[in-house]
């Protein structure tokens, strides 16, 4: 069965290498994952005088996000934080208060840029914003991706191959077992909870 993954990528920019590195990533998994990009330059910044009649593009991401088995965050960093439109989706997403679309939704984010320590800030401030969200998010491998520029990458946007595409090879592996691990456990925890439950019914009528 292939997950359903909701990619969110940080960047508007039509040459992004974070979007390339996204497609990469559903490149490599095809068979398993079944990735879909989610616009979020069209979200109006989140404002919660509007949770009682939303905004149609806030409706809409919502949806998407929704009906995902997983997320994955694919982000450049800027000025060593999160881009303000990526932190305006994981508003968007999380609200009304109750409803967010990212709970317990397992998670991975991945950070590139042309610099040396590969968004390492950005990447974690989305990690401490997935802690509030209740996102499983995967810990291993680590993918803050530094030295990234235009040419990681072949004329149809592919990751060359190289040391960069055998770590997103690992990621794009461990990110279709995390979601796997996860989704099969919480179908254990139910079934056994519903075994328990039929056992306990059955000894009230004996
Ligand atoms: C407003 C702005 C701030 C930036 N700040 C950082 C930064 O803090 N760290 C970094 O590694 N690169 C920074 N950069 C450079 C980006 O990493 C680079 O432009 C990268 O290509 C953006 O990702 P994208 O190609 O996916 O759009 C910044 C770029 C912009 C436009």
């Amino acid at each position: 069965m292939a997950y359903k993954i909701a990619i969110i990528v940080g960047s508007l920019r039509q040459g992004s290498i974070n979007r390339k590195v996204a497609r990469s990533i559903c490149g490599l998994r095809n068979d398993n994952l079944d990735c879909s990009m989610i616009e979020i330059g069209d979200l109006p910044l989140y404002n919660q005088d509007l949770d009682g009649n939303p905004p149609e593009q806030w409706t809409r991401f919502r949806k998407q996000v929704g009906e995902a088995d997983g997320v994955l965050f694919c982000s450049p960093e800027y000025n060593r934080g999160i881009p303000g439109v990526l932190k305006n989706a994981i508003d968007v997403g999380s609200r009304p208060y109750g409803q967010s679309v990212f709970d317990k939704k397992p998670g991975a984010i991945v950070t590139a840029s042309p610099g040396s320590i590969g968004g390492f800030g950005a990447n974690h401030q989305i990690r401490q914003a997935a802690v509030f969200l209740n996102m499983p998010i995967m810990q291993q491998p680590e993918t803050y991706l530094g030295h990234v520029g235009d040419d990681s990458f072949d004329d149809s946007g592919c990751l060359k191959e190289g040391p960069l595409k055998e770590l997103i090879k690992t990621l794009a592996h461990a990110f279709h077992d995390w979601v796997d691990m996860i989704h099969r456990s919480r179908q254990l925890l139910a079934e056994d909870s519903a075994h328990a439950a039929q056992a306990a019914k059955a000894k009230e009528h004996a």
